[in-house]
């Protein structure tokens, strides 16, 4: 019956706030500002917006158009464009299925934060050692987790158009009122220290000019892999979210327009997710304070700088969380969303049945996630020279290993075999413009897989 009445969304702007709301997570939070910060402000963004029109563009567009060629769950796309291909969809499933329970395992410790700023008793969270005393506790991360996830199935289950869609248009407007008003808020802000007084804007300053002595081009090397290895794990490509939504993507729907719309909203959240972090972070612990991204900068550099703002910093941390919390949301949904879509076509089960089973199974393995800081506790070594958890080695599987892996053979695949021409046709099938068909096809044959190898072997530790 999923076949014969594909559900869909109801039009572009479903469309794009739902992809949108995939592709604005925690990493345009916890790992945009740092990056931008590292490697000179404006500098990185210039990068990245042009990468993002080219190699992103490519990738994005070419995703979304093989879910609404195939109308196919990601487990089955890629074999039906080549027989030889098929185990592509095999891995395009096995990322989010291994993303899934420790983006859970997050999301409940973003849901304890958010219900602490609620509840008036932020200031506890921001106490030293609270968040590894929460970590590690057997019991709280883990109901957390199951109500982080429980939302997220309520969503799905409530299938594409009425849960996802509906979801992502309410969240999404939210989540850009919340940001922008933050963002205004840290520019507005300065404290004094030992004579010397810091404002927002001497933060922006600080964010956003370059230091061009620095730009050799070894150093601009390293801004550019940066900022391609950001853009992959931020648009949500390479783990069948996209050929899922592509799927429900109403075939006289603007595919090279919407997926302008989706990187212009993920780029300006990335964007705004700095002003509204570096800025305070400058302004109260000036340029050493700048230097984290992960976990501890939300869970524990973030809400120290919501108490130091005196009353203020409540209500801050209120819109900060709650924000935090839309976006991680939106995003661990668009996750969820690509395994049962496989699920129900793989096993010709129900959407009910298929959300069902995949609660189950998340939160068990979250389940395990969230004891690896504590009954299941060791420490690894990781290729990339950290040392980590369980949450870790599910991380850098997902991301480092196979990520790179399925984005490299999905261009292969549509530049050697499938050939470009076949996703031009299905972009432009209405007639719409497609802006760089030239570049498209150089950077699907040659372009991005000799990038993306690159990127692969540094992510794994094999290249410097
Ligand atoms: N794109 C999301 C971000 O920037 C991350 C994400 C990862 C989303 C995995 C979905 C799945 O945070």
């Amino acid at each position: 019956m999923e076949d014969k009445e594909r559900s869909s969304f109801s039009g572009s702007l479903g469309f794009v706030l739902a992809a949108a709301g995939s592709a604005v997570g925690l990493g345009n939070i916890w790992r945009f500002p740092y990056l931008a910060a590292k490697n000179d402000g404006g500098l990185f963004l210039a990068v990245y917006i042009i990468l993002a029109l080219t190699f992103g563009f490519a990738l994005l567009m070419s995703e979304i158009a093989i879910g609404r060629m195939t109308k196919s769950s990601p487990l089955k796309a890629y074999g039906q464009l080549s027989s030889k291909f098929k185990w592509i969809g095999f891995f395009a499933t096995l990322v989010p299925f291994m993303i899934f329970p420790y983006y859970c395992a997050i999301g409940g410790w973003v849901t304890k934060y958010s219900l602490a700023y609620l509840t008036g008793v932020g200031e506890g969270v921001a106490a030293d050692g609270f968040f590894g005393g929460f970590i590690t506790s057997t019991t709280e991360p883990i109901a957390l987790m199951a109500v982080f996830l429980l939302i997220s199935a309520l969503a799905i289950v409530s299938g594409v158009n009425k849960g996802i869609e509906r979801v992502s248009k309410i969240l999404m407007p939210s989540l850009f009122f919340l940001i922008i008003a933050i963002a205004i808020f840290a520019l507005n802000i300065s404290h004094t220290e030992n004579g010397v007084t810091r404002t927002g804007l001497d933060g922006l300053f600080v964010y956003m000019v370059p230091d061009l002595t620095n730009v050799t081009p070894s150093h601009f090397i390293g801004v550019l892999l940066d900022a391609m290895g950001q853009l992959f794990f931020s648009i949500s490509v390479a783990m069948g979210i996209m050929v899922a939504y592509g799927s429900y993507f109403k075939d006289s729907g603007n595919i090279s327009k919407s997926v302008i719309h989706i990187e212009f909203f993920d780029w300006l959240a990335a964007f705004l997710a700095g002003v509204m972090i570096i800025l305070p972070l400058y302004v109260f612990m000036g340029r050493e304070g700048m230097g984290v991204a992960g976990p501890s900068l939300v869970f524990i550099t973030m809400p120290k700088i919501f108490t130091a703002m005196g009353s203020i910093g409540s209500f801050v941390g209120i819109a900060f969380f709650v924000l935090v919390f839309f976006a991680a949301l939106t995003s661990n949904i668009s996750i969820m969303e690509a395994i049962v879509s496989s699920l129900m076509e793989h096993f010709n089960i129900s959407r009910k049945t298929a959300t069902l089973a995949q609660t189950v199974i998340a939160l068990i393995i979250g389940g395990i996630v969230c004891l690896g800081y504590n009954v299941f506790y060791f420490e690894v070594k990781l290729p990339t020279g950290a040392t980590g958890q369980i949450l870790d080695i599910m991380d850098f599987i997902s991301n480092n290993l196979l990520m790179p892996i399925v984005a490299i053979s999905t261009c292969i695949l549509i530049g050697w075999f499938v050939g470009p021409e076949k996703i031009i046709a299905e972009v432009t099938k209405n007639g719409e413009k497609f802006y760089i068909p030239r570049l498209y096809s150089f950077l699907m044959k040659y372009g991005a897989p000799v990038v993306l190898t690159i990127l692969l072997f540094k992510s794994i530790g094999l290249l410097s």
